[in-house]
């Protein structure tokens, strides 16, 4: 299916190149909407703080416009010179050249380390090829692509948008999505709590499939699974319920916090039939696992 799709978007494409446009290298240049590009930045939450590389920056106007409308500072990479020249050119006319810059480089050996915002608007596989790498990003980097797909790496969010005056690659109609690049949590992780003055182990295992996580957990000698566990970038989230509360009821756990490396740490929030009450905790990595990505 996905070999189908992708010969009908290179044809699309290819037709569109065939309209006098220019651009070179893995995909022909179509430049995306203005009301996407608006749409790409938006999704992405781009601001002032932010750095960002469109790869395969066409006539620059995704950067020019984070730029422009948005503060932050851009790269856009290019083999077209011809495409260069017109973005240089654009960043020049906005006033926007000393924030956006233009440069001729293959977007498969482009540094993205810098980056906390990529934008895309590539053909499926190429988003295949990059995907290790966008992968290998800095937790919570977003990823805006215009069109295309990343696999089985499902999107954080879309939109849909009807954009009447496009006419190739899905002629009418423009899909926006977002990653964020998840941290890794696969494995074990060890955590203590104080559960009414009493200091208790705490343990936490997760697999992780991309941003899809799941789990259990242990607090002292309860066990459960992990209900409405989330990953989004560094955010973490999950809950879980184990029996035996002070008066014999369940005791429910609902953990929110930030992954660095080998440390997760937040704050808990423990209810039971004697109330309710929140912490801080914090749990550091005692074996990790593959992730099934
Ligand atoms: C579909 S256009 C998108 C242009 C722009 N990002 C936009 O959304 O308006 C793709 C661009 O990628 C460029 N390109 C293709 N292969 C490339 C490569 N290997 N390295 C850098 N740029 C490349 C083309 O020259 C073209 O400008």
């Amino acid at each position: 299916m996905r070999c189908i799709a992708s010969v009908l978007v290179a044809f699309a494409l290819a037709a569109a190149g065939a309209q006098a446009q220019q651009g070179a290298g893995d995909v022909v240049y179509v430049p995306t909407p203005q009301v996407v590009v608006e749409a790409m930045l938006r999704i992405a939450k781009v601001g002032p703080d932010d750095t960002l590389i469109d790869l395969g920056s066409g006539d620059g106007r995704i950067v020019v416009t984070a730029a422009k409308r948005y503060g932050a500072r851009g790269l856009g990479v290019d083999i077209d010179r011809y495409l260069l020249g017109l973005a240089n050119e654009s960043a020049r006319r906005e006033g926007v050249a000393d924030r956006a810059r233009f440069v001729e480089q293959d977007l498969f050996q482009t540094d993205l380390s810098g980056a906390t915002v990529i934008t895309s608007y590539l053909l499926p596989e190429m988003n295949l090829r990059l995907r290790p790498k966008l992968l290998a990003l800095r937790p919570g980097t977003r990823i805006a692509a215009h069109d295309y797909h990343m696999g089985d790496w499902l999107s954080d969010e879309s939109v849909t948008l009807d954009v009447p005056e496009k006419k190739v690659g899905n002629p009418g109609v423009s899909y926006v999505y977002l990653w964020r690049v998840p941290a890794t949590v696969a494995g074990r992780w060890q955590s203590g709590l104080r559960v009414h003055d009493a200091s208790v182990d705490g343990e936490f295992t997760f697999t992780q499939r991309y941003q899809s996580i799941a789990g259990a957990a242990k607090i002292g000698s309860a066990a459960a699974p992990m209900r409405q566990a989330s990953l989004s970038g560094d955010a973490i989230g999950f809950e879980f319920e184990v029996a035996a509360g002070r008066g014999g009821g369940p005791v429910q756990y609902v953990y929110r916090g930030r992954v660095n490396g080998k440390v997760m740490e937040g704050s808990v929030v423990v209810r039971d039939r004697a109330g309710t009450s929140t912490q801080a905790w914090q749990a550091t990595l005692l074996a990790p696992a593959p992730r099934d990505d």
